[in-house]
């Protein structure tokens, strides 16, 4: 078992062909250059980019990760892209649920179930996103929330529940620059720990990240609470030196 903390890069509809090189390389150079990582990096790019990313990876400390797969292992879906392709180019991690794909495509808390399921069949970790929107914390339900898109999930998957990885992700907090307190996060953090132990023998295993304007300046305080075990980075992985300086902080 991996004990090193994840650092998650999640690129969104970002990226270029040149900027994709230039930030990889600059990216897999940093961590040659902080040797023995204490951290884990990977980057979840988008799927036009994975053969490309793939390749500038290879050889390095740089793991590939996907933002999203279908449900379905093959056939009639189109414009999906199966579990089984994407580890065909080396994919290690994929996003499921982020809180914009359940906003913008309505993606539900079963669907999210059954994509985490799908990639753990094809060997693929899942990085499951669960979060509250600020009026359902402002309705004191951030509890319910998270508790609710989490068990779905275990109840779909109990049996390979350590297997997974969970991204705490308040939606306020994403690319609001409006950061969880480190209590907040941990808070959180502890009553997924807990609901975990509740259905696995060996909760520990599941890393916990934190997601939401995770920057170089507050990554240290954040990754040293005891139920964090990482991040989900989206602004600052396109920029290398802010990406490493997260790496560099974990604990
Ligand atoms: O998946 C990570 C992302 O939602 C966080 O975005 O820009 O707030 O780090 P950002």
């Amino acid at each position: 078992m991996d004990t090193r903390q994840l650092i998650a890069g999640n690129w969104k509809m970002n990226g270029s062909l040149a900027a994709n090189e230039a930030l990889v390389r600059e990216v897999a150079a940093g961590l040659v250059q902080a040797g023995a990582a204490r951290a884990h990096a990977a980057v979840c790019v988008p799927a036009p980019y994975l053969a490309q990313v793939a390749a500038l990876c290879a050889g390095s400390a740089l793991e590939l990760g996907a933002q999203d797969l279908s449900c379905h292992e093959k056939g009639a879906y189109t414009g999906e892209v199966s579990a089984a392709m994407l580890r065909e180019f080396g994919v290690r991690y994929a996003i499921v649920g982020h809180s914009e794909r359940r906003q913008y495509h309505g993606e539900s808390d079963a669907l999210v179930a059954d994509k985490a399921r799908a990639a753990l069949a094809a060997g693929i970790t899942p990085i499951v996103c669960v979060g509250e929107t600020l009026a359902e914390r402002e309705a004191g339900r951030t509890h319910e929330v998270v508790k609710r898109q989490l068990a779905a999930v275990i109840h779909t998957n109990g049996h390979c529940i350590s297997e997974i990885v969970v991204a705490y992700e308040p939606v306020w907090a994403i690319g609001t620059g409006k950061t969880a307190t480190p209590a907040q996060a941990q808070e959180v953090h502890a009553l997924l720990r807990a609901q975990l132990a509740a259905a696995s023998t060996h909760p520990e295993r599941v890393k916990l990240l934190y997601g939401g304007s995770m920057n170089a300046a507050n990554a240290a305080e954040l990754l040293a609470q005891p139920d964090i075990d990482g991040g989900l980075i989206g602004g600052a992985s396109l920029k290398a030196q802010d990406f490493l300086q997260i790496v560099a902080s974990a604990r």
